[in-house]
């Protein structure tokens, strides 16, 4: 409930109104939940990339305000990991699901495959759409789109926004002469009248070989503005919303079907990062083990070098016989202390883990308090020394 107190206070939304849009999670559920998110499974669009954006922004917001806790920090990381992992292994995210993004997909993969880039565009229309498939035109990397709309006012703006994509602006009376020096023509008006009839595509010079031989005619107007009888002309092909929806209708489904066998990743990585905090359990034992045994061979070594004198030793030799202790000590704990490691690399469960733990704990005395334990080996040391 603290993050509740802490949204209220920063945002200044009254409780009630705040109350309606929070849900709790709790331990699994919470992790899990971070991680779908991370993953776009919990988004409007399935797995839009926007939101891992976020989530590592989280993180630096976090290390940049002091720091996330070591638990918190690691989860937000496996996050970041299962979020990568499902767009990468099961390209979630591929596949156009709006109709302007499906419009600029399906004209590029319509040409010819090393041709399509260097396409001549035209682009009838630069409202909301519009833009939205200038946009999508960019992210493919064409670099140059024609752009003819009934007035100019806005397309300084667009400039400015797309400095990737060379725009060049021609007005409504240059349409046809526009679409007579295009390859692909996206419509893209809120016209009520037929923009493209079928005499206006006869009109028209033929397109390239290179380039298919065939004009591309994206509509993506509702009413129509390409008439359905311009696709009775030879050199002409017409894709209108309908054909469009469809595309994105399939997408949407391959989306959810891939949402589904991400579900296998994310469990894999939320097993993974709740073993590696689990094993934190074992974090003290480790500790106490190794001081424990350090403890053993610092005063060994000591009544060591008392019994040979130090003067008697050079520093290499001292050097040397420092060495052999830390030697068989850190060579005899290497086992033992890989059977307290348990971070989801191997197969040991982490049943196992904590059993060897508390096997250890007892065999070495690791509970008891460090006072007593000092205590004994000493009284052990001096008993060996009479
Ligand atoms: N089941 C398990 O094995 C297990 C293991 C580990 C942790 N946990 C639980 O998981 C939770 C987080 O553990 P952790 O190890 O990540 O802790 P942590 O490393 O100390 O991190 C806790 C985070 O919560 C913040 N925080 C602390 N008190 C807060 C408050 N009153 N309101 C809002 N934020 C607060 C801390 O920020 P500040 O440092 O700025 O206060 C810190 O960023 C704890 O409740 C812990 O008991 C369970
Ligand atoms: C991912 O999608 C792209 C484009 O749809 C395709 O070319 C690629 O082969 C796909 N890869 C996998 C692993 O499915
Ligand atoms: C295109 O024309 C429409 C209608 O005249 C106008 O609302 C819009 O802002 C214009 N777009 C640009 C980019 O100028």
């Amino acid at each position: 409930m603290c993050v509740f107190f802490v949204i209220l206070q920063k945002s200044g939304i009254p409780a009630s109104e705040l109350r309606e849009h929070l849900f709790i999670l709790r331990s699994s559920d919470a992790t899990r939940h971070l991680f779908e998110v991370s993953a776009g499974l919990d988004s409007l669009v399935l797995g839009e990339g926007q939101i891992l954006a976020q989530v590592k922004q989280v993180v630096r917001s976090g290390q940049n305000s002091g720091g996330l806790g070591k638990n918190i920090d690691r989860m937000f990381k496996d996050a970041i990991t299962a979020g990568k992992r499902v767009r990468s292994e099961t390209n979630i995210s591929s596949g156009a699901v709006s109709v302007s993004s499906a419009a600029v997909e399906l004209a590029l993969m319509k040409l010819p495959k090393s041709e399509a880039l260097s396409a001549r565009m035209l682009l009838i229309g630069a409202g909301k759409m519009g833009k939205l498939v200038i946009k999508h035109l960019v992210a493919k990397g064409c670099k140059k789109v024609v752009v003819v709309n009934r007035s100019v006012e806005r397309v300084d703006a667009i400039r400015e926004e797309m400095k990737d994509i060379e725009i060049v602006y021609r007005p409504l009376s240059d349409m046809y002469q526009a679409a007579a020096e295009a390859d692909v023509v996206f419509t893209s008006t809120a016209s009520e009248t037929s923009l493209f009839a079928k005499e206006h595509a006869e009109a028209l010079p033929p397109v390239s070989d290179t380039m298919g031989g065939v004009r591309l005619f994206v509509d993506i107007s509702v009413p129509r503005n390409v008439s359905a009888c311009v696709s009775e002309v030879g050199a002409a092909r017409v894709y209108n919303v309908d054909d469009l929806k469809e595309v994105v209708e399939a997408n949407k489904e391959d989306r959810l079907r891939k949402a589904m066998e991400a579900q296998t990743i994310i469990t894999e990585e939320l097993r993974r990062f709740e073993a590696w905090r689990d094993s934190l359990e074992t974090v003290p034992t480790i500790k106490k083990l190794r001081s424990y045994a350090d403890r053993i061979r610092a005063s060994e070594l000591e009544k060591c070098l008392q019994k040979v004198g130090e003067d008697a030793l050079t520093k290499k030799m001292r050097r040397a016989i420092e060495e052999l202790s830390t030697g068989i000590v850190n060579k005899l704990l290497h086992g033992p202390l890989q059977h307290l490691r348990c971070d989801g690399s191997d197969s040991r469960t982490l049943d196992e883990t904590l059993e060897n733990m508390h096997a250890l704990n007892r065999m070495f005395s690791l509970d008891m308090e460090k006072a007593i334990i000092e205590q004994k080996i000493k009284a052990k040391v001096e008993k060996t020394q009479n």
